[in-house]
């Protein structure tokens, strides 16, 4: 069984396994070197020699227990036709999104446009590098695919005005949604993919009266899916404020907190396998305050199944030598 395995299903409490969020990226030279190279950010995902390259460059330099697939979690509503470009220093920019269109994707059309994700994922499980580790494929929550296709580019720190005005068009595409999600939830996992995590990076946005109809119901249908293929699910559904109430409705595998709650109340309130935590800003801050800020999470969650990550993903910034000694420092503990 792969150590991040042991963890979830053994409830293994001995080994602290680690992937980081983003460890396929711009800190890395070698993937700035062929981010050059490739402009559109979209072509580059579906490029499977490519990024089935970048996925393993993190696992060539560091002793991590996990690939994650070099991908993004906007290729869904890309696959559902809405335009996506990524554009430099600003983020991700969607097109003008018509029910219509999306409601007529056919999905061998989907799967046919996604492919080279999947036969990404293939390669990479074939890899050696990957032997005896997890290979982490990923979908976008429904409540976050549904704020970048109304919203058409990342919201800053709230919602825009009258987001919720139409019903109507928002359930029809969480309807959508949740059938294409769970296709390349399938396809993923059919293609070698060992662990499904399930991103929801704008749960913070929401009021605490609208989680359960946008983040724990769709969240909750999703579990339920990889659970029937039988694989593990991690959810991280960003800035929740109440950790332990979304575990104790969704009921994934493995819950990724972030670095804004309290990793010794988590630790007390939840009884789950738990991910990540660490603030990704500290690895941009001396070796020194790393290691402790490192150690503080190993030693408050010693008696706990924890897969160590971080609290978001690794910052571009990022000095690929800090990286280096975080692992280091886990693997040693
Ligand atoms: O290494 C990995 O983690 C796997 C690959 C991965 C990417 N995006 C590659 C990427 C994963 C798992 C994602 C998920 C993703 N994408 C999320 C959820 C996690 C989170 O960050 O909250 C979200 C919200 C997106 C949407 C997205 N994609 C944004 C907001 C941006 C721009 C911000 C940024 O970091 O540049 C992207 C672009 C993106 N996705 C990059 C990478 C490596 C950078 C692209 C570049 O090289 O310019």
């Amino acid at each position: 069984m792969t150590p991040i395995q042991e963890s979830i299903i053994n409830k293994k409490i001995t080994n602290k396994p680690i992937w980081l969020m983003r460890q396929a990226g711009r800190y890395l030279p070698e993937f700035r070197k062929i981010r050059k190279l490739n402009p559109n950010f979209i072509n580059l995902c579906l490029n499977e020699d490519l990024s089935t390259k970048i996925t393993l460059q993190p696992l060539k330099r560091f002793k991590l227990d996990a690939a994650i697939i070099f991908s993004d979690i906007l290729m869904i509503p890309y696959g559902l036709n809405q335009e996506v470009k990524f554009k430099k220093n600003f983020g991700p920019e969607l097109g003008f999104l018509n029910l219509e269109k999306i409601s007529n994707v056919d999905k061998l059309d989907f799967l046919k446009t996604l492919n080279p994700i999947y036969k990404s994922i293939k390669k990479v499980k074939e890899n050696t590098l990957t032997n005896n580790k997890d290979v982490i494929g990923f979908v976008g929550a429904p409540w976050t695919l549904l704020v970048y296709m109304i919203n058409k580019c990342s919201p800053k720190k709230k919602l825009i005005k009258n987001f919720f005005k139409d019903k109507f068009l928002i359930n029809k595409i969480l309807i959508i949604l949740e059938e294409f999600i769970k296709i390349h939830i399938e396809q993923q996992i059919k293609n070698g993919a060992t662990i499904i995590q399930i991103f929801d990076s704008w749960a913070g946005l929401l009021e605490e009266k609208n989680l359960s109809n946008y983040v724990y119901e769709p969240t909750l249908n999703l579990v339920n899916y990889v659970r029937s293929l039988n694989v593990p699910v991690i959810c991280f559904p960003r800035g929740v404020k109440n950790y332990k109430n979304f575990c104790e409705i969704v009921k994934p595998d493995v819950i990724n907190i972030d670095y804004n709650v309290d990793p010794i109340s988590i630790s007390k309130e939840i009884l789950i396998p738990i991910q990540g935590g660490l603030d990704p800003k500290v690895l941009l801050s001396d070796k020194e305050n790393l290691k402790k800020e490192v150690l503080k999470y190993l030693n408050i969650f010693k008696d706990h199944p924890y897969i160590f990550n971080l609290g978001h993903g690794v910052m571009p910034e990022t000095d690929p030598m800090k990286v280096d000694y975080l692992v280091k420092l886990v693997k040693d503990y």
